[in-house]
């Protein structure tokens, strides 16, 4: 759990602490989002299927495993 926080640490400066976003932020929060949608849209940014900025390379540093691991855990947090 405690390496899991740290994964989900690398995206707060962007999508908020537990993927709450910023207020007056832009980018979506990715608590609650459910964990099909969060694979689908990281391994379409690895693939580069879903052109983005930063999250390609940024989706290329986790392995699918990991990929699993964040979609559950920011599925489980609450909006
Ligand atoms: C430097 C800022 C930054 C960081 C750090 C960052 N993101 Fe992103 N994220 C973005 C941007 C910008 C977009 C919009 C797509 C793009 O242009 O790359 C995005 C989009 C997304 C989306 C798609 C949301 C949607 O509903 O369309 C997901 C999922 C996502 N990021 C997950 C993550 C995860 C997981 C991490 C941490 C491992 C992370 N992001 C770290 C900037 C960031």
């Amino acid at each position: 759990m405690l390496r899991l926080r740290s994964l989900a640490a690398a995206c707060a400066p962007c999508h908020g602490t537990d993927g709450h976003a910023v207020a007056g932020a832009t980018l979506p929060g990715l608590a609650g989002m459910p964990a099909s949608d969060f694979t689908a849209q990281m391994t379409g940014f690895k693939s580069g299927a879903r052109p983005a900025t930063v999250m390609t390379q940024l989706a290329r540093g986790f392995s699918d495993a990991q990929i699993e691991q964040m979609a559950r855990f920011f599925a489980a947090q609450p909006k």
